[in-house]
């Protein structure tokens, strides 16, 4: 994340290995999209402006780093084209995903620039996410061997996954009435599941057994948890200039996400009943309605006033303590302390 700054000074050579190897990313991601057609390549370039925190890559090349088996010492000298291919995949689906959810969202910004349905329309935006994702598959297809075999398979079924999360979130859209548990699901499907096999990928790569590529897996699914917790609370509590997104649309949309689910499940009657009356004052059929600014005000400090907010922000810092805790098994190396530091900078940050 380019919160490097704030990286302890032993890691830095890490931190140096990681940036090259995530401009090797960049190049593969840009050549594998690249069109002769110029309508096509100028959409290609405007998601080239959405490179973000590239989370993902990041962790598909420490997990590559940090994972290889005993007999051979962590570090840089593991990567390959292999890995940077996998990385470049793994951001493929993600900004696929991420030019798709700006249509379901009616977001009009995303990195604090124009979405690509803003700009272009819903049409090409639908039809520039299946390009984002077929070109993914096409590029994890080339990869040679077991581990490309079985990151085709993995790949396939997290797009999958992907998918059923976001259609199971819109099947609960306005129900109020939505449980943890629920959520839970949600967010482990259409978010973390894609986190999960970056990190796996990325060991088994490197070589890690079945048993380590696990480990690997559940540090990236906790985290990938925490992950979507985080953004759910910037998009309640965050600053919009920061963030860079639109603010407040998953109330908007009648998502509900973590915070107003404890909320609706621990506030004393009266509170619980002026909360439920604000939001179905607020609910409608599908489309987007905004909430105007005093109705919001209220709406969080009802959220503070039963400890929701807080109550969120200490599942996801508990969701970390798990991650990190998946790979304690894991030998002791700068690699490794990178890849954790990385997992607290997933709570800490404020876009
Ligand atoms: C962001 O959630 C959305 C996702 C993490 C997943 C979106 C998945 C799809 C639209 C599935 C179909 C697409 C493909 C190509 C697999 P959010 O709206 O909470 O986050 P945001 O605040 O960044 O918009
Ligand atoms: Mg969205």
């Amino acid at each position: 994340m380019p919160l490097a700054s704030s990286i302890p000074a032993d890691l830095a050579p890490v931190m140096r290995v990681l940036d090259e190897a995530v401009g090797g990313v960049e190049r593969v991601f840009d050549g594998a999209l690249r069109s002769d057609l110029p309508p096509v390549q100028r959409l290609v370039e405007h998601v080239e402006t959405y490179r973000g925190k590239m989370l993902r890559p990041q962790l598909v090349i420490l997990s590559a780093m940090a994972a290889p088996p005993s007999d051979l010492a962590p570090g840089s000298s593991c990567l390959t084209d292999a890995h940077l291919t996998i990385a470049a995949v793994c951001e493929m689906i993600h900004m696929a995903t991420l030019v798709h959810d700006d249509v379901l969202d009616e977001a009009d910004v995303r990195r604090k620039g124009a979405t690509v349905n803003r700009l272009h329309g819903n049409e090409a935006a639908v039809i520039l996410g299946d390009y984002l994702f077929s070109s993914a598959y096409r590029l994890c297809s080339t990869l040679a061997g077991e581990v490309g075999r079985q990151a085709s398979l993995l790949i396939g079924q997290t797009g999958m996954t992907l998918c059923a999360g976001e259609l199971l979130q819109l099947h609960h859209r306005q129900n109020l009435s939505l449980d943890e548990r629920t959520y839970f699901r949600i967010v482990e499907q259409k978010t973390a599941s894609l986190i999960a096999v970056a990190c796996k990928l990325g060991a088994m790569q490197s070589g890690a057994n079945a048993h380590t590529a696990e480990r690997f897996h559940r540090f990236g699914l906790a985290l990938g948890v925490a992950f979507q917790i985080q953004d759910d609370l910037l998009d309640l509590t965050g600053d919009q200039g920061v963030v860079g997104k639109p603010l407040h649309r998953d109330v908007e949309l009648g998502k509900l996400t973590l915070p107003l689910i404890h909320h609706l499940s621990t506030a004393p009657p009266d509170v619980r009943g002026r909360t439920l009356l604000l939001l179905r004052a607020n609910a409608h059929d599908g489309g987007l309605r905004a909430l105007n600014a005093p109705a919001f005000a209220s709406l969080l400090s009802a959220l503070e006033s039963t400890g929701s907010i807080a109550h969120a922000r200490q599942t996801a810092d508990d969701l970390v303590a798990q991650a990190k805790e998946a790979l304690a098994p894991i030998r002791p190396s700068p690699v490794k302390s990178v890849l954790l530091w990385v997992a607290d900078q997933v709570v800490a940050r404020a876009f």
